[in-house]
């Protein structure tokens, strides 16, 4: 299994790793800004050598590094994929990586990658299928899988629970982690009309190790996850929830398009401290014990279910696939 977390987590970068050396890469190298880690996509350099990988390597001599990938299609009918995963550990021992992430949806079937994030049905078949795929993926890369909840913009009409249900009873059978992308709850709430508030109250926050943060597009009748705009405040304030109940995990902002100069987007990130519960505080954040073999799960936190401030948007109309 993977070895604690060392120290205390912090925020941001996906988004300059992702660009080729054009991006902000020489602001990262030549002003080492302050941040506590950051995480790359995983794809963008089990392939790759030359700059991205000289960068990534000279990041990861000085930052801690996590991986989020978007190609394992947990919930895909398609045999899993060792290939992929050999390479997704390689590189996680060469960067010692502290996580490796992914998200709960299939991305293709019978051999092709849509390159997309799709939702999978709630239904107790389903269930089965992914928490026996996590626990071979587990295995083989020998330290725990942590699993996003991602935006979604169609629901089954056979589905069986809601996606909370769902997500926990996945955490808890497959012993993984979670990722809490907070944006995700917010867009998925406006575009299927649930409460976002319940969402984060009721998923196990013993089990989260990780936050996303992003900006989201407005359509009108529905909420795109395009994490290329600001944090609006309604998902701070998700975000100001989700940290108190966590009892203070990790945190990202993920900003992949439109992306402004590095001093706006570290600014944005750094904005998250406004949110932090003062119980909270830096000096207290833990990573969560289910990242560290000697247990599976730390004490939950207390619950305090106090409703926050974010409005159900109950208000918005979808168009909804069933
Ligand atoms: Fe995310």
């Amino acid at each position: 299994m993977a070895r604690a977390l060392s120290h205390d987590i912090m925020y941001l970068s996906r988004p300059m790793l992702q660009i080729y050396c054009d991006g902000p890469y020489p602001y990262i190298l030549e002003n080492h800004p302050e941040v506590d880690w950051f995480e790359i996509i995983s794809e963008n350099y089990m392939d790759s050598g030359g700059r991205p990988r000289y960068v990534l390597d000279q990041i990861a001599e000085r930052y801690s590094v996590v991986m989020h990938g978007v190609s394992m299609s947990i919930g895909s009918t398609d045999p899993l994929d060792f290939d992929y995963l050999a390479k997704l550990k390689s590189l996680a021992n060469a960067v010692d990586a502290r996580w490796i992430s992914d998200h709960i949806c299939w991305t293709g079937v019978a051999g092709l990658n849509s390159h997309d994030l799709l939702p999978v049905p709630f239904t107790e078949a389903v269930l089965r299928h992914i928490v026996q795929r996590v626990r071979i993926v587990q295995d083989f890369l020998e330290r725990p899988l942590v699993l996003e909840n991602p935006s979604s913009y169609v629901t089954f009409a056979h589905s069986m629970m809601r996606e909370w249900e769902f997500i926990s009873r996945l955490a808890e059978d497959a012993d993984c982690g979670l990722l809490l992308d907070v944006n995700n709850v917010y867009v998925s709430s406006v575009n299927h009309d649930f409460d976002p508030v319940e969402f984060i109250q009721s998923v196990p926050h013993h089990r989260i190790v990780q936050c996303h943060l992003a900006g989201h597009t407005n359509c009108g009748t529905h909420l795109i996850d395009t994490h290329d705009d600001h944090v609006i405040e309604a998902v701070w304030e998700l975000y100001r929830l989700a940290h108190r109940l966590t009892g203070g995990v990790s945190t990202l902002l993920e900003w992949d398009a439109k992306i402004p100069e590095f001093p706006v987007v570290h600014a944005e990130v750094q904005n998250a401290r406004k949110y932090m519960d003062s119980e909270c505080t830096a000096s207290s954040l833990r990573s969560p014990n289910i990242l560290d073999g000697s247990t599976s799960v730390r004490t939950p936190p207390e619950r305090r279910h106090k409703r926050s401030t974010v409005p159900h948007p109950a208000s918005f109309v979808t168009a909804e696939v069933e």
